[in-house]
């Protein structure tokens, strides 16, 4: 009789734990804020992750598979690649854009390792399953892209972060870099 008493307090303080949880996690390790790509004007993710050399020349952030020049709406499997030997925990956000920088194609996640934000463009990220380097120092997440229907220039910002893996921002490394593809007609 008396259990019911004890225990609805008690389920109520772990399900309000539980949720601040939850919401003081998601923007960070899971899914970094959308407008750091290091494009556009934007900042990267050295505006709030610092302590570690930017773009070190023991680093390497690059997408493996895209095309020089990309054939109008057809869909590429690319592979964005981040090394650095320190890397215990990692993340980036990459996007695609016109020169004047509206939505050039479209990202398509291939596993749960990548998710899209929308704020005006797509913003593609690491989720928290895809945070985690399978070995360390190096880190691999793959994605579709599929190149818009008319023929252009397309603008590709990235921003990553090698992470020491210590819940908190600083002693991390930050590496930007952009990348150009030509769309043109078959
Ligand atoms: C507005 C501030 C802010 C920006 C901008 C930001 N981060 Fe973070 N990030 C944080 C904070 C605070 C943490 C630590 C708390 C946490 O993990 O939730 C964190 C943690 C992380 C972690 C886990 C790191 C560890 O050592 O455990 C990764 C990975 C990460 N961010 C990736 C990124 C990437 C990639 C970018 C840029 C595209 C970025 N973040 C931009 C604030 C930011």
């Amino acid at each position: 009789m008396s259990f019911t008493r004890i225990d609805r307090p008690f389920s109520a303080v772990v399900l309000a734990a539980v949720s601040i949880g939850l919401v003081a996690a998601r923007p960070f390790a899971e899914g970094p804020p959308s407008g750091h790509s290091g494009g556009f004007g934007e900042p990267t993710c050295a505006a709030c992750h610092f302590g570690g050399v930017e773009n070190p020349v023991d680093g390497l952030f690059h997408v493996v598979g895209l095309p020089e020049a990309a054939l109008p709406d057809s869909t590429y499997l690319l592979e964005i690649v981040l090394k650095f030997p320190a890397m215990k925990r990692s993340g980036f956000q990459l996007t695609s854009r016109t020169e004047d920088g509206l939505q050039a194609g479209s990202f398509a996640p291939t596993d749960d390792r990548t998710a899209i934000d929308r704020d005006g463009v797509q913003y593609l990220v690491q989720t928290e399953a895809g945070s985690m380097p399978a070995e360390r120092g190096s880190m691999r997440w793959t994605v579709r892209w599929t190149a818009p229907a008319a023929p252009g220039t397309v603008q590709f910002h990235g921003a990553a972060n090698a992470a020491n893996g210590d819940d908190l921002p600083i002693g991390d490394t930050v590496m930007a870099r952009g990348w150009t593809v030509d769309v043109r007609a078959r």
